[in-house]
């Protein structure tokens, strides 16, 4: 049923909408919500730990993967005000705004370091540079593929900078795109968590994206035992949803669902590079499931136009002027788009 007749390609939801499976499993377990959902927590924190090859002890449950970015700069604000120490968070920008917008309410200084001009790739030297000159803790949150550029980061150069980082510096890697990547080079930190490449290191997911869970608010963080235990204590108690768990373990077990789910944005995908060659519009090799394309025009008015066309697409993203980010729905909803932005061709607007 279609509850508002807006286009809403702006939040990189998965209007796929979620997995038969999922729904079933929420309504089965509609008659047990008066309990706490303890076992199914538990279930789902034994089935992220066996499809990630970690132990049940590295897993920590987010209400969203976003409650787990607060839990981060959390942790590491208390251990910095525990040890006499300053703290920092140093972010690419632009990004995805959570780690920024936690540490701000909390009084901790954010550093936002310009993403490369040429190609919008992230710039290690210049986030790395930011932590070297500042005598204290640094947190890098670095979202890989990046929002909104939906690119990824030099894996070598990222896996050796973890590697070799100092005790007070800190990674988390925001992996909400990751399973979309198809990039060869990429891999992922929780790999590098298996390695037991550094303590510092924590990577965090989430059933928002792929597994189009948006709205039962599930994340969940992996790191070493260590890390996780510290984390935890900032954590809010209880804070899986029942029909969130069951939705999420019944998303994993649906092969076929998450197999459809990666079609459905590849094909849309495709279908927006193909219109956007044709346009001659410049876009970021997406490894995601948006795109950053050019409009060769002003964003605001651009926004505002589509906004008349009953599509709501990316907000701007300074400082980068003249792209836009489209959230890639399903194969219907890119025709639509589509056809509206062909529309602004003919009027000369794109
Ligand atoms: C990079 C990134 N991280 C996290 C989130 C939020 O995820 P969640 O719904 O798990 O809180 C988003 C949502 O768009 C995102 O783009």
């Amino acid at each position: 049923m279609q509850i508002n007749q807006l286009l809403e390609l702006n939040s990189n939801e998965n209007s796929l909408g979620m997995a038969d499976s999922a729904r079933q499993a929420i309504i089965n377990t509609l008659d047990i919500g008066f309990r706490y959902p303890d076992d199914q927590r538990a279930q789902l924190i034994s089935k992220i730990a066996s499809i990630n090859s970690v132990a049940e002890n590295q897993i920590s449950l987010g209400d969203g993967s976003s409650e787990n970015i607060r839990t981060v700069v959390q942790m590491l604000l208390n251990k910095a005000l525990n040890t006499g120490k300053r703290f920092q968070v140093v972010v690419p920008h632009p990004t995805f705004a959570y780690a920024e917008l936690y540490a701000v309410r909390l009084g901790v200084p954010v550093v936002k370091v310009p993403l490369m001009p040429e190609n919008y790739d992230l710039d290690l030297q210049n986030l790395q540079k930011v932590a070297d000159d500042f005598d204290g803790i640094s947190l890098f949150y670095l979202c890989n593929p990046n929002n909104p550029t939906a690119t990824i980061a030099d894996t070598v150069a990222l896996k050796n900078w973890v590697a070799c980082s100092p005790e007070n510096h800190y990674f988390l890697l925001d992996e909400a795109y990751a399973e979309y990547v198809t990039a060869p080079s990429f891999e992922s930190g929780i790999e590098w968590v298996r390695q037991d490449l550094s303590n510092n290191l924590i990577v965090v997911r989430t059933f928002s994206k792929l597994c189009a869970l948006a709205g039962m608010r599930l994340g969940y963080a992996i790191a070493s035992p260590q890390t996780i235990a510290s984390l935890e204590a900032f954590m809010s108690i209880d804070n899986t949803n029942l029909s969130g768990a069951v939705a999420a373990l019944a998303t994993l077990e649906d092969q076929e669902y998450l197999e459809r789910s990666l079609r459905t944005t590849n094909q849309s995908r495709q279908m927006i590079e193909e219109v956007l060659d044709e346009l001659e519009l410049r876009y970021l090799p997406s490894q995601a499931n948006f795109i950053f394309h050019e409009i060769k025009g002003e964003v605001a008015t651009y926004i505002k136009k589509m906004r008349e066309n009953n599509i709501v697409v990316g907000r701007e993203f300074p400082p980068i002027e003249g792209f836009s980010r489209l959230t890639l729905g399903t194969a219907d909803e890119m025709a639509v788009f589509i056809a509206v932005l062909k529309s602004f061709r003919r009027q000369g607007w794109i």
